[in-house]
């Protein structure tokens, strides 16, 4: 949710904003903007759009000044449009500021502030916390850092923000509270903030992450201070980036999406990697080590998430469930944290988070903590608010995912997911060990078995020529395949914003199955050997109201291929891990029918990647 970036040192801003805008796009488009200071003066571009609008818009004006900041937007108050674009400007035009996140009290200050004279020009709450700024430094004439401080006392609610005083262009000062804010320190005594490390790797790979309620100032004599909201100096926990650029490139393919889409042959053995071994039968994971015993011995563990997460949530809840024979609940993060829970100290409550900064999943752990349960993240990025702030967890290394529609994140999840289930079955004894070390062989297979399931992407194109007019779809599917089923389901809505359902394919009777005439898709996931005769049942149920079937089937399948209209084959391999194949099938249909419909698939209207709000 709205990405921020800033710069002080000795090269020229511009350059380093707006290209660390188009890297950090991915947390919200809709409007984009830079401030530069320029001899004594605020230079202040804002345009409703993409950041390639607001380049456009700036081609033709001054953009020199060796001090900045940028901001791509993801409306919270205020429509998408120039006014409510940030930077906002305090109202004497001495202080301009970049925020993400939501001031909750807004609405009080504001009142207060228009009582004291104040004017406001957007609907935004960012541009009440820099009036309310202002009033402070001018109130007590203090130095922009300390008024920045006293301010935040005074607010509720989630922020990064950067700023700049025109009075004082010598330092870059920025504060944090549950919103992300990275601090890159250069070579040359030069500072970049953003809210990930994106805008930063190719400058420098020296990076201190910054804490709730904490104050960065950063020096143009190349100083670096922390300090807390209650004014305590804190030291320099300077951390080394490990993120190659290439990774943040689109490296050849037409979308972001497409190309993580392909990197899941290589990502599926990342998250795997140094965790299972088939020579030596051994499954394990680093991060569980520790608190082995409370795991094992927990009464529950609790899978707390949000969107394609979640999912993956839920295909964990039949992994352990299955295999470990621990009870599992899967809980949607934002009601979770406010549902007032029963969390005991003998539960075990696992975030899945790709950004790791999911602002409910964040809460939710928070808690989870406060009621003595183990906490444990499975994150995707390094360095991340819930990778900082659980007992324990493992990376799913998948690399940076920035296609907005999650793909690689959830077969790395899913991977760890399944890793987990067949480590605790085994420590615990729930499966023989000839499915264990079955399980092992099958699971190392799965990357090569991507990639066959990958080639059928030219029989996929041609599915979704077919359907790609459709106004609704429905994804059916059993036991394993149901949450896959679910996500995707959410593949198709978010990037192609076409009205589409998930269910189990059972409760098809108890509703769907009403919508069901000539111009619906049905895509049933029919690769469960355990239900095979339910789901062909299934499929017969569709078929007789002329519904249009769309099968994901096992290679060897014959009957099922009889029936549907088209059939979509994948390699065989042991039901648990199912999910991590007949998933990619959907990835990429929706992929194709987004495509097709002329959307934008790495940024589809209204959504982001990152959601660090409520
Ligand atoms: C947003 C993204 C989804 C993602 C969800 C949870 O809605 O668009 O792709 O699944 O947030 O994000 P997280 O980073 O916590 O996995």
């Amino acid at each position: 949710m709205c990405g921020i970036v800033g710069y002080i040192g000795k090269k020229d801003a511009y350059p380093v904003l707006i290209k660390g805008l188009k890297r950090l796009e991915y947390r919200g488009y809709d409007s984009a903007g830079v401030a530069l200071y320029n001899n004594g003066d605020l230079l202040v571009y804002k345009k409703k759009g993409k950041v390639a609008d607001l380049e456009n818009f700036i081609k033709d004006q001054p953009t020199t000044g060796f001090l900045g900041i940028g901001h791509t937007r993801w409306a919270t108050h205020g429509k998408p449009d120039d006014l409510n674009a940030h930077p906002h400007i305090s109202g004497d035009g001495r202080i301009v500021m970049i925020h993400n996140g939501i001031i909750e009290n807004y609405a009080v200050l504001k009142n207060a502030l228009i009582k004291l004279g104040h004017k406001f020009t957007s609907e935004t709450d960012t541009e009440v916390l820099i009036h309310l700024i202002e009033e402070l430094q001018k109130r007590d004439n203090l130095p922009l850092e300390e008024a920045l401080r006293m301010a935040l006392t005074k607010v509720i609610g989630a922020y990064a923000v950067v700023l700049i005083d025109k009075k004082d262009p010598t330092k870059l000062i920025a504060a944090r509270k549950q919103s992300p804010l990275v601090v890159g320190i250069g070579e040359d005594g030069d500072f970049y903030m953003a809210s990930d490390a994106t805008p930063i790797v190719e400058f420098t790979r020296r990076v201190v992450y910054l804490n709730d309620e904490e104050i960065a100032i950063a020096g143009i004599d190349g100083k670096l201070t922390i300090k807390t909201l209650g004014n305590k100096l804190q030291n320099l926990n300077i951390q080394e980036l490990d993120l190659e650029i290439e990774a943040l490139e689109k490296g050849g393919y037409d979308y972001f999406m497409l190309k993580e889409i392909n990197e899941q042959v290589a990502t599926i053995a990342d998250a795997m990697r140094g965790r299972l071994s088939v020579e030596e039968g051994w499954v394990k994971l680093g991060g569980m080590e520790q608190y082995l015993n409370r795991i094992l011995r927990a009464d529950r563990i609790i899978f707390t998430a949000c969107g394609t997460s979640w999912h993956a949530g839920m295909v964990a809840e039949y992994l352990i469930e299955d295999l470990a024979r621990i009870p599992v609940e899967v809980e949607y993060a934002s009601e979770f944290r406010y549902r007032n829970p029963i969390i005991k100290e003998t539960d075990v409550v696992i975030a899945i988070s790709q950004s790791g900064e999911t602002a409910d999943t964040l809460a939710a752990l928070e808690l989870a903590k406060e009621k003595g349960a183990l906490t444990y993240g499975i994150v995707n990025v390094i360095g991340s608010s819930i990778a900082r702030v659980t007992d324990a967890g493992s990376y799913i290394h998948a690399g940076p995912e920035i296609g907005v529609a999650s793909t690689k994140a959830f077969t790395g999840q899913t991977t760890l997911l399944t890793l987990m289930a067949m480590y605790l079955a085994h420590l615990k004894g729930t499966i023989s060990e000839s499915y264990f070390h079955e399980l092992i062989s099958e699971l190392s297979l799965i990357p090569e078995k991507v990639e066959k399931a990958l080639k059928n992407s030219a029989i996929i194109e041609s599915i979704a020529e077919k359907i790609k007019d459709s106004t609704n779809a429905i994804y059916l599917g059993r036991g394993y395949n149901f949450p896959v089923a679910l996500e995707g389901a959410l593949k198709l809505k978010e990037i192609s914003y076409i009205h589409a359902e998930g269910y189990p394919a059972a409760e098809m009777k108890h509703g769907p199955i009403a919508l069901i005439d000539e111009n619906m898709p049905v895509i049933v996931i029919a690769t469960n050997k355990s239900a095979y005769d339910k789901i062909v049942s299934n499929i017969q149920e569709v078929k007789a109201r002329k519904g249009i079937v769309i099968a994901i089937v096992t290679e060897d399948d014959e009957i099922i291929s009889g029936i549907a209209d088209y059939t979509i084959a994948i390699p065989d391999t042991a039901e648990p891990l199912t999910p991590l194949l007949s998933v990619i099938p959907l990835q990429l249909l929706s992929y194709y029918i987004a495509l097709k419909r002329g959307c934008n698939v790495d940024q589809p209207r209204n959504l982001a990647k990152s959601v660090t709000v409520e």
